[in-house]
């Protein structure tokens, strides 16, 4: 059998998740990055004996755009499949089913899913430091049942996932990125966007029509030059409050 990880994670995140989920499967991982702006001009062929863990962050109750795009350069040839939708405590929505219908469509086997909750990356107020020891601690648990269930050969055919037809519809959030004067145009942000948003000559334009909001540029700029507007998120972050409230919970399907 042969592990692999297929990851979009823009901020870490996800990683986080599958990192913990993952380790209790003994082989060493082939990874996958699908935040890869590269990913688009690969293809990738895997077999029945693979299994694989493919996770995305919920956005908009959604699998992120350029994820569901280069998942289809995948074919899993009867590869079975460990979904999983990583959500900043408010709701995964129609994500687990948007990621089983291209996983299906692509010739995986999806036997099992979770839904988990981390730190939400674009208002970090929301299941902060999630997923914490408890979540670490239910995340192996699951993680222990599917190994379990996968060695017995008793996991179902095909898991069953929320989420409902047609899917919850995608929004682009009016989000403008701000750069300030401690730009250096090191040029990192443009390097590392998963979807070329940001310019390589002038890395203070952002192209608001390509961009994700998915935070990576204002995350890993070394200046700390980038931030979305803050009196917009302020505002977002009250309206949103009440669907965000108490710990919402790790989910395993199988
Ligand atoms: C653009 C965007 C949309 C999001 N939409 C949702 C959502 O619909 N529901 C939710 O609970 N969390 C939402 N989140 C939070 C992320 O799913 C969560 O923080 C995730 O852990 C981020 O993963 P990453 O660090 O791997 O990028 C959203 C985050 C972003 C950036």
């Amino acid at each position: 059998m042969k592990l692999y990880e297929i990851v979009f994670s823009a901020t870490g995140r996800t990683q986080k998740v599958v990192d913990i989920i993952s380790s209790i499967f003994p082989a060493d991982p082939n990874k996958i990055d699908l935040s890869d702006y590269n990913m688009e001009n690969q293809n990738y062929n895997l077999s029945q004996d693979d299994f694989c863990i493919v996770a995305v962050p919920v956005y908009g109750g959604r699998v992120p755009a350029p994820a569901a795009k280069r998942l289809l350069n995948i074919n899993g040839n009867g590869a079975t499949a460990l979904l999983i939708a990583v959500y900043g405590n408010r709701a995964i929505d129609d994500c687990l089913l948007e990621l089983k219908d291209i996983l299906v469509k692509q010739g995986f086997n999806c036997k099992a899913a979770i839904s988990a909750v981390a730190e939400h990356s674009m208002m970090p107020q929301f299941a902060t430091n999630r997923p914490d020891k408890e979540d670490q601690e239910e995340l192996k648990k699951f993680a222990l049942q599917i190994k379990e269930k996968l060695e017995n050969n008793t996991l179902s055919d095909e898991v069953t996932v929320p989420g409902k037809r047609p899917y919850v519809k995608a929004s682009n959030l009016p989000l403008k990125i701000k750069v300030n004067k401690n730009c250096i145009k090191c040029g990192k942000c443009a390097k590392r966007c998963p979807v070329q948003a940001i310019s390589f000559e002038d890395p203070s334009l952002t192209d608001s029509k390509k961009c994700i909001t998915c935070m990576r540029c204002i995350e890993e700029c070394p200046q700390k030059a980038r931030a979305l507007p803050s009196a917009l998120m302020a505002a977002t972050s009250k309206l949103m409050k009440s669907k965000f409230e108490g710990r919402k919970e790790n989910i395993l399907y199988i």
